[in-house]
């Protein structure tokens, strides 16, 4: 069984990830969203939330886990067989950010793969912050999450 997976803050999910994510599925026959805890990022979602979020996101897309972990991604990867780490990039400043990170997983996870997939277009822009910024002025942020959690978002951030 290929194992893949997503690790990311999340804070909060937004419709960038679930194409990612959607798109790893098609590819991989397991793939876990992981909340990771970033010690440079302060988020704003506790781990929980983000990953409550996540589950509510991701219902009905075949062979989607959901987990968190606070530690080095090199050693879930190693603790639970799996064989690649999907990232997303949407731009050339995210690929300087994500190919450092490869390079570091790939010396301490060498039985894993990182795999990049390019964001959708339409999804370009879209980011976490992006979307905490617009919730938090009272703002409409319906094109940019899964539906049925805008409203948990908008409530949370108002
Ligand atoms: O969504 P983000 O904040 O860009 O995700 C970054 C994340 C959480 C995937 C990255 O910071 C990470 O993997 N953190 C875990 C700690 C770790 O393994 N650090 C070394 C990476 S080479």
């Amino acid at each position: 069984m290929k194992k893949a997976v997503c690790p990311g803050s999340f804070d909060p999910i937004t419709n960038g990830h679930i194409d990612i994510i959607k798109r790893a599925a098609e590819l991989f026959d397991e793939v876990t969203v992981l909340v990771v805890t970033n010690p440079d990022k302060k988020c704003v979602f506790s781990p929980e939330e983000r990953c409550r979020l996540i589950e509510k996101a991701v219902e009905g897309i075949n062979g989607v886990k959901v987990d968190s972990f606070s530690g080095l991604l090199a050693d879930y990867v190693k603790q639970n067989g799996i064989s690649a780490i999907v990232k997303g990039i949407r731009s050339s400043s995210d690929f300087e950010y994500e190919f450092q990170m490869a390079l570091a997983n790939r010396s301490l996870a060498p039985n894993a793969e990182t795999v990049f997939i390019t964001a959708d277009p339409q999804n370009m822009y879209v980011s976490s912050s992006l979307i905490r910024q617009i919730a938090a002025f009272g703002g409409n942020v319906s094109d940019f999450v899964p539906k049925n959690i805008v409203e948990e978002i908008e409530k949370r951030l108002k």
